[in-house]
Order: C-alpha cells, then sequence, then structure tokens
C-alpha cells in the first residue's frame, strides 16, 4: 500500500457576492426558480484586480502555510482548470515562479472539467511515487464569469468564481486514494470554447443531459471507490461531491442510503465552480472541524468531458 494524505487546505472566492436577485436583473429569473431547481442563492464573480491566478496564489499560499511545508519541499505542482488567464505560461508555472518552488517540480495545468481536482488528487498520487520529494501541491481554480453567457438564464444562473488547493504528502505506508476515474467523449453535453470558437463563444450547456449523466455517475462512482477501498460507505466520515445542483446531491445521497448530515455542502453559497468545487468545499469542512485527523473523505468530481473522480482521502 502506498499512497497520499492530506496534509492541509485553502482556498479562496472573489470579494463580489451576486445574488439571485442580482441575476434577475440581468435575465428572465426568480429567486424562487434558481433555489428550487439547483440550491443556489448566490455565487462570487471575479471584478477589479482579482483573476485566476490571483485567486490560484492565494488559496496556495494558504495551503502551504497551514501545512508548514516550505516550497522548496513541494515535488508537484497541479492546477485542475478550464479558465485559466493564459493557456501559456501554465498557471503552475506561475505558480512555480511566484511561490518559489524548485525548478525541477513537476508544474502543469490539467483539465477534466468538474472532475479535474480528484484527477488532479490521482495524477500527483502517481507522480510523487517517483517524485524525489513527497509533497505535492493540488489547486483546483475557476474564472467561469469570464465563459458565462450572461443572455442564457439556463446556465449564467448556476456559475462561479473560486479557487481551493491541498497539500498532500506520499508516503509507503499511506493508503491509495483508490482513485476511480473514467471518461466518456461527448462534444454535445457540454462545450466550453477554445480557439476554435466558431460554435459557441461562452458555455454551452445541455443541462438535462449533463444532469441524467451527473445522477447516474455520481452514485455510481461512490460505491467504486468504496469497493476499491475495500470499505463500507458507512465507514466513510464525510462525502465531498462536486456542488454542481442540489438536487444531484439529494439525488445521489437517495440512492446511496448515506446520512445527509456527512454530505453537506456549500452550493448555496458558490454556485458550480466546476474544478474548484471540490478543494474549496473540502477547505471548509477542515477549517470547521467537519473533518479532522484520521478521518476520511469520499470526494467525487463529475461534468465537462464527459467525466467522473472519485477518491478515498484522509486527513493526516
Ligand atoms: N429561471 C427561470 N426559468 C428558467 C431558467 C431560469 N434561470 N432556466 C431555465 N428556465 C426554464 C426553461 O426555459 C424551461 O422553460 P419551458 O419549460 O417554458 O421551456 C424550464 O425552466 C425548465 O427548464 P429545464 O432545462 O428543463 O430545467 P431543469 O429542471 O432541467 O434545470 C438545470 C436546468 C439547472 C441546468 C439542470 O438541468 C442541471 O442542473 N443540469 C446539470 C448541470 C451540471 O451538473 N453541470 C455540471 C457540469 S458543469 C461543468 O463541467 C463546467
Amino acid at each position: 500500500m502506498n499512497g497520499i494524505k492530506l496534509i492541509a487546505t485553502g482556498s479562496a472566492l472573489p470579494e463580489r457576492v451576486v445574488t439571485n436577485a442580482d441575476m434577475a436583473k440581468i435575465v428572465d429569473t426568480n429567486d424562487e426558480w434558481i433555489v428550487s431547481r439547483t440550491g443556489i442563492s448566490s455565487r462570487r464573480h471575479c471584478s477589479g484586480d482579482e483573476c485566476h491566478t490571483s485567486l490560484c496564489l492565494a488559496a496556495a499560499r494558504q495551503a502551504l502555510e497551514r501545512s508548514g511545508i516550505r516550497p522548496e519541499q513541494i515535488g508537484v505542482c497541479l492546477v485542475a482548470t478550464l479558465s485559466q488567464d493564459f493557456l501559456t505560461p501554465a498557471t503552475a508555472c506561475v505558480l512555480q515562479m511566484e511561490l518559489g518552488l524548485p525548478e525541477d517540480t513537476v508544474c502543469f495545468d490539467l483539465n477534466a472539467a468538474c472532475s479535474g481536482f480528484v484527477y488532479g488528487l490521482h495524477t500527483a498520487e502517481c507522480l510523487l511515487a517517483a517524485a524525489p520529494r513527497k509533497y505535492g501541491l493540488v489547486i483546483g481554480c475557476e474564472v467561469l464569469s469570464r465563459l458565462t453567457d450572461f443572455t442564457d438564464r439556463s446556465t449564467c444562473v448556476l456559475f462561479g468564481d473560486g479557487a481551493g488547493a491541498a497539500v498532500v504528502e506520499w508516503n509507503e505506508a499511506y493508503p491509495s486514494l483508490h482513485g476511480v476515474l473514467g471518461c466518456r467523449g461527448n462534444r454535445e453535453a457540454l462545450l466550453v470554447p477554445g480557439v476554435n470558437t466558431k460554435d459557441h463563444s461562452y458555455i454551452h450547456m445541455d443541462g438535462q443531459t449533463v444532469f441524467r449523466f451527473a445522477v447516474e455517475a455520481l452514485p455510481r462512482c461512490a460505491k467504486e471507490v468504496a469497493g476499491k477501498a475495500g470499505i463500507s460507505l458507512d465507514q466513510v466520515d464525510r462525502f465531498v461531491f462536486h456542488q454542481a445542483n442540489q438536487r444531484i446531491i439529494d439525488f445521489a445521497v437517495k440512492k446511496l442510503k448515506v446520512d445527509p448530515a456527512k454530505c453537506t455542502g456549500n452550493i448555496s453559497r458558490t454556485g458550480n465552480t466546476s474544478a474548484a468545487s471540490v478543494p474549496i468545499l473540502l477547505d471548509e469542512l477542515v477549517s470547521s472541524g467537519a473533518l479532522t485527523s484520521g478521518q476520511k473523505a469520499l470526494c467525487v468530481g463529475f461534468g465537462g468531458g464527459l467525466t467522473w473522480a472519485g477518491g478515498l482521502l484522509e486527513l493526516a
């Protein structure tokens, strides 16, 4: 057995709170519809000088500070995102410079949409096994407000900006994450523009297709992780599910027959922050004492790609 444990977390949210009442001034919507269909009451949007890089840096610095790990001890730095400031240099390369990580740190950005952070944890676990230094920095960050079509009421109410970061340590004696990762390639369900923007300039989502995929993928992935780890779902201390829609989470909680008190989230305050959603929630749970040393969090992300990723992460 060998794997990673979570040493410390950090997060950063933009200052500006955008309420459902604010959204109703932009598109034909209302608080009742948004809350009942999604569970979202408000989200954060970047303003002023805030940007993807500044959110990433703030979350990473907080996690590093809390971990007591020095930058020169980091061997791997991964940023999960689909909304970075620059395609190159990768955000992870900017972090190497700003945080003073050693030049032989493996640094790159990773795009697995909302599954990105858990893809990043699994990737870090694999890379750290071969790295000379055994600490990794894994970040999920999005500025989806820059990719949002604010004339499309079915998508613009959903997304928010933010960053979450984790410092992890690899050790031969630590249990594996038991990562369960997968992909069912699909261009129609969820499309975010790249250099070929002739089809769509903003996030385009077929909400119902993604919803149907999510309610199947989330519980399946959670069960597979527990199966791989050889534990029952009752032995999990916390479930950290991607905050896409409260109805998706409620459906999964029912299907898995797990204690809803172990599945509390933050979607009402953050909206869907894609790759940042799992690490922001993880940070909230650690900071509030809801996840304590020795406890296990079963994390699951799902979304664009279509992708899914789950893993069992123990707090050191
Ligand atoms: N306010 C008011 N009415 C609205 C709004 C709104 N903001 N948005 C849509 N409606 C209307 C529609 O026009 C439609 O009206 P009609 O019946 O007159 O045509 C009606 O509400 C129902 O629309 P649906 O699309 O059927 O609404 P649904 O209940 O499916 O909810 C939603 C839509 C919230 C998008 C849901 O499908 C969903 O959450 N999907 C999953 C999203 C997700 O998980 N994404 C994760 C990946 S994101 C990523 O990877 C970046």
